[in-house]
């Protein structure tokens, strides 16, 4: 099946996220993928995409009738084509309105404020139903979206864990899932190791895909927090994580992330069943306890900062902090099988200057026994995750142990 995705706020990241577990992976503009994959896909897997959609391999008329012949349909359109307007994504919409009230159809139209419907007037919208339906138009092609992502149910997954601590810095969930999902598609029921574990918001998130989470950090506080939030999640039910939601998922893997349909999942169902083990240890120099599928984490990004550092500082903290990863590093490469995907975030400054200061560490990296993956639409200078003006940003390292 052909899927397009509407990448999220830092595309490239997004882009990085697809190319690890999907084939042909293809930029369309700046804001969109072209991909393929044989299963039915879920959204709520992806942290990167905004949009999922599948497309319309039939002519627009033959889709059109298509479409279930009673009760009242929603129609909405999102051009993504260069040069698109509200105005003429609009008349789009009431083009195939007109068609569908021939068929005897009773049709609403969703109004265009832009050429794109923003996802969340598309996610209140419920424009991924049977009869909601959000169609997406890029140059002569048409998409039918499957999946828009659900913003409440990662806020609800980030406020509602009984154990959170402003001073680690917030990783956010979405984030958290790209960072899995940049270890690549792995079998259901992987052992993923977070050194640096914190709160464990990696751990949760690798517990919703399937995973089994296995948590350290050298704080004993930490690990508490992380063994608080993790029994929290099994006692959660999937409704709970997902306000709002009402649409199944399809029986993959993947539907067994958090939002899975309130509709569809029994009262005593949980989120998550997956055993966890977590343990106080310091990564640099811990012996972790096998098997270790896949290496997924937020290392230590330093002090927390609102305004760029003086040089000093600066200077201080890129060696605290790259003695932290390059002895995590070495301390794991003889731990971990060949092949083994590690990825981890690392710190980069604000400079006054308006870049980010990185702590360069990838060829010592390669000198401890490990690969830099290469992607075919971006390249390291991408992997930079922060928000507008952040002083302290993520960069994303990606590798695989030689
Ligand atoms: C940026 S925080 C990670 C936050 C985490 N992603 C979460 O969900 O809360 C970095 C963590 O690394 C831990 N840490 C710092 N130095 C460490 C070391 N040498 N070994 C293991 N953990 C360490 C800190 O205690 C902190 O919890």
């Amino acid at each position: 099946m052909k899927y397009l995705a509407v990448l999220g706020r830092q595309p490239k990241i997004s882009l990085a996220e697809l190319e690890c577990l999907f084939d042909n992976v293809q930029p369309v503009g700046a804001e969109l993928a072209e991909f393929e994959a044989k299963s039915v896909l879920d959204i709520r897997r992806l942290g990167g995409t905004q949009k999922l959609a599948v497309q319309i391999e039939v002519n627009l008329q033959d889709f059109l009738k298509s479409l279930p012949d009673k009760g009242k349909l929603t129609i909405g359109v999102s051009d993504y084509s260069r040069g698109a307007t509200a105005f003429r994504a609009q008349g789009e919409a009431l083009k195939i309105k007109r068609i569908l009230t021939k068929l005897g159809h009773s049709v609403r139209v969703v109004p265009n404020k832009s050429a794109t419907l923003s996802s969340a007037t598309s996610f209140h919208n419920h424009l991924f139903d049977d009869n909601k339906i959000e169609l997406v138009k890029y140059g002569k092609k048409y998409y039918r979206v499957i999946g828009v992502q659900n913003i409440d149910a990662y806020v609800k997954r980030d406020q509602a864990r009984p154990a959170r601590d402003a001073k680690v810095g917030m990783l956010p969930p979405k984030l958290a899932q790209i960072l899995i999902n940049l270890c690549g598609d792995l079998p259901d029921h992987s052992r993923l190791l977070d050194p640096f574990c914190g709160t464990g918001v990696v751990l949760q998130e690798a517990a919703l895909i399937g995973y089994v989470p296995y948590g350290t950090d050298v704080s004993e506080r930490m690990v508490e927090y992380s063994r608080k939030n993790l029994e929290w999640l099994q006692t959660v039910t999937p409704v709970a994580l997902c306000p709002g939601s009402r649409r199944s998922g399809p029986s993959s893997r993947a539907s067994r992330v958090a939002c899975s349909a309130a509709a569809s999942a029994p009262p005593q169902t949980k989120a998550t069943d997956a055993t966890f083990a977590v343990a106080q240890g310091d990564a640099t120099n811990f012996q972790w306890t096998s098997p270790i599928d896949a290496v997924a984490c937020e290392g230590y990004l330093g002090q927390p900062m609102s305004l760029p550092p003086a040089e000093i500082k600066l200077k201080q903290e890129k060696q605290e902090c790259g003695s932290i990863v390059l002895g995590f590093l070495k301390n794991l490469s003889g731990q971990i099988e060949s092949d083994t995907p590690v990825v981890i975030a690392v710190p980069a400054w604000l400079r006054p200057n308006g870049e980010y200061e990185r702590l360069n560490l990838l060829d010592e990296i390669k000198n401890l026994g490990y690969n830099v993956k290469s992607f075919r639409n971006l390249g390291q200078k991408d992997l930079l995750y922060h928000r507008d003006q952040q002083v302290v940003a993520r960069e994303i390292i990606v590798l695989r142990k030689k």
